[in-house]
């Protein structure tokens, strides 16, 4: 892998994925970035890295979607490989406005694909990075295996399975080199403030209510960011052609038990606010429609072929994941403001529509 292309390498996976990449990794080739940069896509993510590696990454702001610019990329870069993490991403948008994760999820990853097809032999892999929402919903008992059949309930996740069988169908059916990796809800530096922990670190922080839907007792099994990225560069140097990895690292977790941690762990750090414990702030709201009740994932193929374990626990990776929020205010208030998509607008011109939205 000379000639790496990380699509949605700007948001939050896909950012510590491409740091990980340069920093940590013994990847020795370059690395084209293609974003769109939509709410979710973050230069402030990558800050530094260009001037940091001046031969060895590059950004390109476009939309996966766009066949013929896409194809001027791969030509331009020589791209023999792919790591696809360019996805809507948010389950609750996707209940509202579902139209852009039939955009970017499935008819994007269609778009890649058939440049990738082109590339014939000069192809080395396609990575495409997805999710266990894939799978539905748990009981009680058990954990999702590569085995378990898909059964998404929402927008987002019926998004992505369709991706997952577009790939593994490239695979059967035009001899792809391909690998998928389905992981667990990740958590760490840089993730989006929709999401639950960085939203909850954000109220808990400012004295606002924590939105916990419905009884706060659905399941989650959480991975610190970084040991995603490790699990896929392990899948991309030595998974299995054609082959499908689950990713997680056994931190099932109850929502409300997460919330109620991460107000005890600000009020450790920065002492209570207004002499109450974080915990009051805390207020059960309506319940997401179509909510998965529980994830929980069997990464033992990984683990057992890769040698791959993550090496965070919820308890540490969470300490991590609040204190680098603490410390990262400018971050957080540019992401927060509208400041930073002023400033896009700036450099890139404005594209009204409905990614930039
Ligand atoms: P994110 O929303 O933070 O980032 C998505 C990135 O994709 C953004 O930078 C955005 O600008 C870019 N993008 C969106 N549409 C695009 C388009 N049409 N063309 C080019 N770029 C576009 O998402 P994330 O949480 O970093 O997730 C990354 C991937 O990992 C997704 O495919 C997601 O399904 C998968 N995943 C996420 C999690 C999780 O817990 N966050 C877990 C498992 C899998
Ligand atoms: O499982 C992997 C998936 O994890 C990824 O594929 C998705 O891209 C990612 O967004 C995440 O999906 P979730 O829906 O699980 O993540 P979210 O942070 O939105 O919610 C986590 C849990 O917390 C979920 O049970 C819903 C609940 N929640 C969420 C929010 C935003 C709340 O109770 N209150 C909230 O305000």
């Amino acid at each position: 892998m000379k000639n790496l292309l990380v699509t949605g390498g700007m948001g939050f996976i896909g950012a510590n994925f491409i740091r990980y990449l340069l920093y940590e990794s013994d990847f020795k080739g370059s690395v084209v970035n293609v974003d769109l940069l939509t709410y979710a896509g973050n230069m402030d993510n990558l800050a530094g890295v260009e001037k940091e590696f001046p031969d060895r990454y590059r950004f390109v702001r476009c939309d996966i979607c766009e066949r013929e610019k896409m194809q001027e990329i791969f030509d331009r870069f020589k791209v023999d490989s792919i790591c696809h993490f360019a996805a809507e991403s948010h389950v609750d948008r996707s209940l509202v406005r579902p139209d852009a994760f039939i955009q970017t999820n499935i008819v994007g990853t269609f778009r890649l694909l058939e440049i990738a097809r082109g590339l014939g032999g000069g192809l080395e892999l396609f990575h495409h990075v997805s999710t266990d929402e894939v799978f539905g919903s748990l009981g009680d008992e058990g954990s999702f295996t590569e085995e378990t059949p898909y059964r998404p309930n929402s927008p987002y996740s019926a998004s992505k399975a369709a991706s997952d069988h577009l790939v593994r169908a490239y695979s059967k059916s035009y001899g792809l080199p391909v690998t998928i990796s389905n992981c667990s809800n990740n958590y760490g530096p840089y993730q989006f403030p929709e999401k639950l922990i960085p939203l909850v670190i954000l109220n808990a922080l400012e004295g606002k209510p924590m939105p916990v839907y419905g009884d706060g007792r659905n399941i989650r099994d959480w991975l610190y960011v970084r040991d995603h990225c490790s699990a896929i560069w392990a899948i991309m140097k030595e998974g299995r052609r054609g082959d499908t990895y689950n990713v997680g690292g056994n931190n099932e977790m109850e929502n409300i038990d997460v919330v109620r941690l991460v107000c005890d762990i600000l009020d450790e750090f920065c002492g209570l606010y207004e002499k109450e414990p974080r915990r009051t702030l805390i207020e059960y709201v309506k319940d997401r429609p179509g909510h998965d009740r529980r994830y929980a994932i069997d990464s033992s193929k990984l683990t057992g072929e890769l040698g791959w374990n993550p090496q965070e626990s919820f308890a540490t990776g969470i300490r991590k994941t609040v204190r680098w929020y603490l410390d990262n205010r400018l971050w957080v208030d540019r992401v927060r403001s509208g400041e930073y998509k002023a400033w896009i607008e700036e450099q890139y011109g404005s594209r009204p529509g409905r990614k930039l939205g």
